[in-house]
């Protein structure tokens, strides 16, 4: 296994790899991945010095957690971090996070994954109201009292969520959009995080893949995958699916952003450096689709610090073409 620089998690106490693995794209919403194809995505992964893999209970309806309780079964020399998510599989209300419905997902995650404790479980981008909930939180506790699970955190949309949720004495981590595309976070969010010492998971970091600059305004995307159905939050929140920005002008910003990569990275492997290098940033989860992506994304966490020139074009990038679409909404 290749070494790659590790960060500890917030208030986990554990340390994770800068570069994780995404692991959606393995439980469905991205089109079919055969098992086989599945591990050798992880093995690559792990072989490359990743030591953090993000799922969810319903990635695939649990496809996702399986597959990754399969993995780690027959790979007892990768000591792998697996987050984990829960909450999306129930109607989205708030009287249904519950600590009796806490323990049934948290139960099912336990089989999917063959664990008895959750390394972590994040609430999945609750409806906003239970992130100041004093009773989700009791329940939480509990959770870990129980041993289900060794810690939580949440998964959020916008800003403010996070804030709320980082005021919390026992939240150890917030998962949250942040790429070139989606600035916000560094305002408030990082800084807070890094003040309290929660850990910073940054999702859609390649904003659905638009940042490898590789789409052109004619790529067409499968009829199972969320970049066809789901462009403007028609099947779930938007914001998620291209970092909630019209296509046509994500390709024309993220061919811009190509010039900016440094000779011997690829604009994904750029974009992932500048994730990992802002400050209070834990760990980055690119969602790699094949061998040959696990391997360059985790080989972005070598790759020299991009210097100060190219961080004021990203911003000065953001300013002219993105921010007007998403600042104000997450
Ligand atoms: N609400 C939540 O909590 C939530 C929501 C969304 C995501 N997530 C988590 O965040 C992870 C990452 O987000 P994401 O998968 O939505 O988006 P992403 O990582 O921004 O984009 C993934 C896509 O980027 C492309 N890609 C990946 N590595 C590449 C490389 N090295 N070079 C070129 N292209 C590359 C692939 O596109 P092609 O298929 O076109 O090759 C892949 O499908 C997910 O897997 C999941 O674990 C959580």
């Amino acid at each position: 296994m290749i070494p790659m620089e590790q960060r500890t998690l917030g208030r986990t106490g554990r340390d994770v790899s800068v570069v994780g693995q995404g692991t959606w794209q393995l439980g469905g919403d991205w089109g079919d991945v055969a098992e086989g194809d599945a591990f050798d995505v992880l093995d690559a992964a792990v072989d490359s010095g990743v030591t953090f893999f993000d799922t969810a209970d319903v990635y695939g309806d649990g496809r996702s957690e399986q597959l990754i309780g399969r993995y780690l079964e027959n790979r007892p020399d990768a000591d792998v971090f697996v987050a984990t998510k829960m909450g999306r599989r129930a109607d989205q209300v708030p009287e249904n996070y519950t600590l009796d419905n806490f323990r049934a997902w948290n139960d099912r995650s336990r089989a999917n994954l063959g664990t008895d404790t959750l390394d972590l479980v994040q609430l999945h981008c609750p409806p906003s109201g239970v992130y100041s909930s004093d009773a989700v939180y009791d329940a939480l506790d509990t959770l870990v009292a129980e041993e289900r699970i060794a810690a939580y955190a949440v998964s959020v949309e916008t800003c403010a969520e996070a804030l709320t949720a980082i005021a919390r004495p026992g939240v150890a981590s917030v998962q949250i959009i942040l790429n070139p595309f989606r600035l916000k976070p560094l305002d408030e969010v990082l800084p807070a995080a890094a003040a309290a010492g929660v850990g910073i998971i940054a999702r859609v970091p390649l904003a659905s893949g638009l940042l490898s600059g590789k789409y052109t305004e004619d790529t067409v995307f499968g009829p199972d995958d969320h970049r066809t159905y789901n462009r403007h939050g028609e099947a779930f929140d938007q914001g998620e699916t291209f970092s909630g920005i019209d296509y046509a002008t994500g390709v024309a910003a993220a061919a811009a952003f190509a010039e900016l990569a440094p000779e011997g990275a690829t604009p994904a492997q750029t974009a992932l450096r500048w994730i990992i290098q802002q400050p209070g940033v834990t760990s980055v989860i690119p969602g790699a689709r094949s061998v040959e992506q696990a391997r360059a994304n985790a080989a972005a966490a070598a790759l020299p610090p991009l210097p100060q020139a190219t961080l004021d074009a990203v911003r000065e990038l953001y300013d002219r073409s993105i921010r007007a679409e998403v600042h104000g909404r997450w």
